[in-house]
């Protein structure tokens, strides 16, 4: 082997590490792009799923009011969803059989909400957020207000909920 083919040897390998490195680099700037736009995204999504509903907890259904039922539909110690135009309501009956209604839309991240019989409390499943059942004041988990009251009647055996 002589002196010139060293040098090419050297210089092919040369070329081969700075290929290497450039694909490396690339490799390395589209993982650092893939792993932003994913966090960009899983961080930015909820704020704007926040912002986007934190005016629709009841101003989103044009409704003022809507039947539920018999009283006979929501008995003592039970609570149940129902429509408010377009937005999800949620009515409760505590055991001494008074009726309180709100907005079934979390306050936290704009989940529904709903109603647990074991714990008599308004319950949300996404992140374990708990409202008490006749006030619908936040009082555990992450939501950061009370749930938008709704006004209840009972109009000949006939729950009407309203809004406030
Ligand atoms: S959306 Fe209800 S606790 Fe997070």
């Amino acid at each position: 082997m002589t002196m010139a083919d060293n040098s090419a040897q050297t210089s092919d390998s040369g070329e081969n590490n700075e290929e290497e490195n450039i694909s490396r680099s690339k490799f390395l700037k589209g993982a650092v792009c893939l792993f932003a736009t994913a966090w960009g995204t899983m961080t930015l999504c909820p704020i704007y799923q926040y912002l986007k509903d934190s005016g629709q907890e009841t101003e989103g259904s044009h409704v003022t009011s809507v039947e539920i039922g018999d009283k006979s539909t929501v008995p003592p110690g039970t609570g149940k969803l129902f429509k408010f135009g377009s937005i999800p309501g949620i009515i409760t009956c505590t055991k001494d059989g008074e009726y309180h209604a709100f907005s079934a839309i979390c306050t936290h991240l704009g989940c529904t909400v709903q109603f647990r019989d074991d714990k008599q409390e308004i319950w949300c499943a996404c992140h374990g957020g708990c409202y008490d059942a006749a006030s619908g004041k936040n009082i555990a988990g992450p939501p950061p207000k009370p749930l938008k009251p709704l006004k209840v009647d009972v109009l000949d055996g006939k729950i009407v909920v309203s809004k406030v």
